[in-house]
């Protein structure tokens, strides 16, 4: 029968108007399908008028149809009636509706009544009846009318058998662009179209704002990655620049002895930290600095006593993965040193360590460092507690103590405490110092020159921010990777840090 949406357009082509509803009778379709199809067209500029009226049509009811399948309640009377007639009574009794029925029957003069016997007794008075009412709704019911006269409608209206309902049509007249053709709208705009300048005189299909968009074709930012992103932020915020963090493997050198750690020292043992086999040892060091590092290890200077033991050179070239970020630091203080004269930095770094821990829910042989230091002359204590101040309230931290510890690096080391509103207590949230002279001056840093940093792991912020109890969830091979697909981006807070 083809598109509704093309017969539409050829009945207008025929003729000067047709409404929404007469055509779903004429078609025998429902009125909906023909609204959708009058929709769809009025997507096309001007291509039909579509008028919206509200117009009224006649149902029947449950009564009305139940008449127009088995006959008018009068008919029934009249058709329970036999030859010789029927005891009113009787009748009364057996025929459905029989009261109105009765009434509608004898004004329609269709029966009588005789009393002469005593007992009233029904009687046909024609010989036969034609059922109006029936026929009247069975042409209403599949649409061969579909009005009644004025005194019908009430008549039916107040016996029940029909109600009218309120239905929006639509009457469609030609519109200014009226085709029989309807044009297919462009889906895209090429550059093409743009060229040419074709897109003027070309209809475009609408946006559909509410439709959902494909999910563009990206990667994922892993959740340590956007926690990081934002720890370089504030330390860019800061002043401070990155350093080169790109060396996972390590010399023990630069891990250990540069860092005034003692080659006994329980750190250095293959129980903490991972030695590398292949190649086993790193051969170059800068060699006058080396031998500085010997000297102040075994015999001190600088003012130090030293720790008074035999240095050997084939413990600090022994290959590990690095320990801790503050190897990198070591490496970017040396070279700050060389050049002359001594400039003041500011520095970070976040990336990887290794240690050969028990692995468990918190810890794994390998986490991220986050690692800020200052250089400057005369920096003292107090520099170190308010740079450590702004950087954690950058964070929105802003109860902070102190507590002092101990590294073989710095003197004084201070814990970082921050106060948790949630826990109600004062958490640890990292680490801080002041590099040793036994540390720095044997690098060449001039004297006067102080360093204070600080560090903290990225995983213990990134796993509360969230909500990740088991740091194999978050890193290492059993990550699901929708973990990393569906994490929003989260902010680091007070509550995140501790
Ligand atoms: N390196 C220390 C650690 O691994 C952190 C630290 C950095 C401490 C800088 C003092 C100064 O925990």
């Amino acid at each position: 029968m083809g598109d509704i949406r093309e017969r539409i357009l050829s009945h207008l082509e025929n003729n000067e108007d047709a409404d929404t509803l007469f055509l779903a009778e004429k078609w025998d379709e429902t009125h909906q399908k023909i609204v959708g199809a009058v929709k769809s067209l009025q997507i096309h500029e001007g291509i039909i008028d579509a008028e919206q009226k509200v117009s009224s049509k006649l149902e029947l009811t449950k009564e009305g149809r139940a008449v127009a399948d088995s006959g008018s309640h009068e008919a029934l009377i009249f058709n329970s009636i036999p030859e010789e007639g029927i005891l009113q009574s009787e009748i009364m009794k057996n025929v459905p509706n029989a009261k109105i029925g009765f009434n509608k029957a004898m004004s329609a003069g269709w029966i009588t009544i005789d009393k002469s016997d005593g007992a009233a007794k029904v009687l046909r008075k024609v010989e036969e009846i034609t059922d109006s009412v029936q026929e009247t709704l069975k042409q209403l019911q599949n649409g061969t009318i579909t009005k009644l006269s004025d005194s019908q409608f009430k008549d039916y209206k107040k016996r029940k058998l029909v109600t009218e309902v309120k239905v929006t049509i639509y009457v469609l007249r030609k519109g200014p662009n009226f085709s029989l053709t309807i044009p297919e709208p462009e889906k895209d705009l090429t550059d093409e179209m743009l060229s040419t300048g074709s897109w003027k005189n070309k209809e475009f299909k609408p946006y559909n704002f509410n439709a959902l968009g494909i999910m563009p074709q990206s990667g994922h930012l892993h959740p340590l990655l956007k926690v990081r992103a934002q720890y370089m932020t504030i330390f860019l915020e800061m002043g401070f620049s990155e350093m080169p963090t790109n060396n996972f493997v390590e010399s023990s050198f630069w891990n250990f002895d540069a860092l005034f750690q003692p080659q006994q020292h329980p750190a250095r043992d293959a129980h903490d930290t991972f030695f590398i086999s292949k190649p086993m040892n790193a051969t170059k060091f800068p060699e006058d600095y080396l031998e500085r590092v010997k000297k102040v290890h075994a015999e001190g200077g600088y003012g130090s006593q030293g720790y008074k033991y035999d240095w050997k050179r084939e413990e600090a070239s022994k290959n590990i993965m690095r320990t801790h970020t503050t190897a990198v630091s070591a490496r970017m203080l040396y070279k700050l040193a060389q050049q002359k004269p001594f400039k003041p930095v500011r520095y970070f770094s976040i990336d990887r360590v290794f240690r050969n821990e028990t692995l468990d829910a918190t810890h794994l042989a390998e986490f991220h460092q986050i690692e800020g230091v200052v250089a400057d002359y005369d920096l003292t204590l107090g520099d170190l507690m308010g740079v450590i101040h702004e950087f954690f309230k950058k964070l929105g931290i802003q109860k902070i103590r102190f507590k002092p510890a101990y590294n073989p690096y710095t003197e004084p080391s201070m814990e970082i405490f921050s106060y948790h509103e949630g826990l109600k207590k004062w958490v640890e949230i990292g680490n801080s110092g002041v590099f040793r002279p036994e540390m720095l001056l044997p690098m060449g840093l001039p004297e006067g020159v102080n360093v204070i940093a600080w560090g903290l792991s990225l995983e213990r912020p990134t796993m509360i921010l969230y909500g990740i109890n088991n740091i194999r969830d978050l890193i290492g091979p059993k990550v699901k990777l929708n973990m990393v697909y569906n994490n929003p981006i989260c902010r680091v807070g007070i509550e995140q840090l501790s």
